[in-house]
C-alpha cells in the first residue's frame, strides 16, 4: 500500500517538524527576561483588579441602593466619592460590605457575607478608586 506508507511517512514527518519547532521555541531563552514581572505596587490596584470589582459590584445589585456617577438607587449614600473620604480605609470598606453593622451599628445595609476573597478585595478596591474630584470647596 504505497498511498498508506507515503500518507504515515507525511504524517510521521509533519509531527516531528511541529515537535522539533515547538521543542526549538521552549528552549529558547525567553527574550523578555530582563523585566520584572509588573507587580501592583503596594496601595496601587491594577486595571484588572477594578474592573473585576466593578462586576462583584453590579452581580451584587449594589447599585439598588447607592449610586455612583449618577447611576443608582438613592437609598444609600451616592458612592462616586467614596474612595475619596481618608476614613475609608481598605479594611473599612471590606467590614461595610461583610458586616456593615459592625461600622454603624443601627446600620441598614444589608450584610455581605457570601462576597469574599478576590472578590471581597477586587471590591474594595474598586470602592476605594472611587475618587470624584472635590467640587471647589465651600466659597
Ligand atoms: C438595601 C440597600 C443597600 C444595598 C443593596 C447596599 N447598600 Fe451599601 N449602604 C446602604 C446604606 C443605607 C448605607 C448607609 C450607612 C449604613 O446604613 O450602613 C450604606 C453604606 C455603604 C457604604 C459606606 C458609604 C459611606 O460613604 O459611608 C459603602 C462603601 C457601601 N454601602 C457599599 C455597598 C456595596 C459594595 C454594596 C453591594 C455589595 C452595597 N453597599 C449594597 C444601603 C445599601
Amino acid at each position: 500500500m504505497i498511498h498508506g506508507t507515503n500518507r504515515a511517512v507525511a504524517l510521521l514527518m509533519a509531527g516531528m517538524t511541529l515537535c522539533c519547532s515547538l521543542t526549538a521555541a521552549l528552549a529558547a531563552p525567553p527574550k523578555k527576561s530582563k523585566k520584572p514581572p509588573v507587580k501592583a505596587a503596594a496601595g496601587k490596584s491594577s486595571a484588572a483588579m477594578l474592573a473585576a470589582g466593578a462586576k462583584v459590584y453590579e452581580a451584587n445589585g449594589c447599585m439598588a441602593c447607592h449610586a455612583i456617577g449618577g447611576k443608582g438607587g438613592p437609598t444609600g449614600p451616592d458612592l462616586s466619592n467614596v474612595g475619596g473620604d481618608s476614613k475609608h480605609t481598605a479594611k473599612w470598606l471590606e467590614t461595610q460590605i461583610v458586616n456593615p453593622k459592625a461600622n454603624k451599628p443601627d446600620s441598614t445595609m444589608p450584610s455581605y457575607e457570601t462576597i469574599k476573597g478576590k472578590d471581597l478585595s477586587n471590591l474594595v478596591a474598586y470602592l476605594g478608586s472611587l475618587k470624584k474630584p472635590m467640587a471647589k470647596a465651600t466659597k
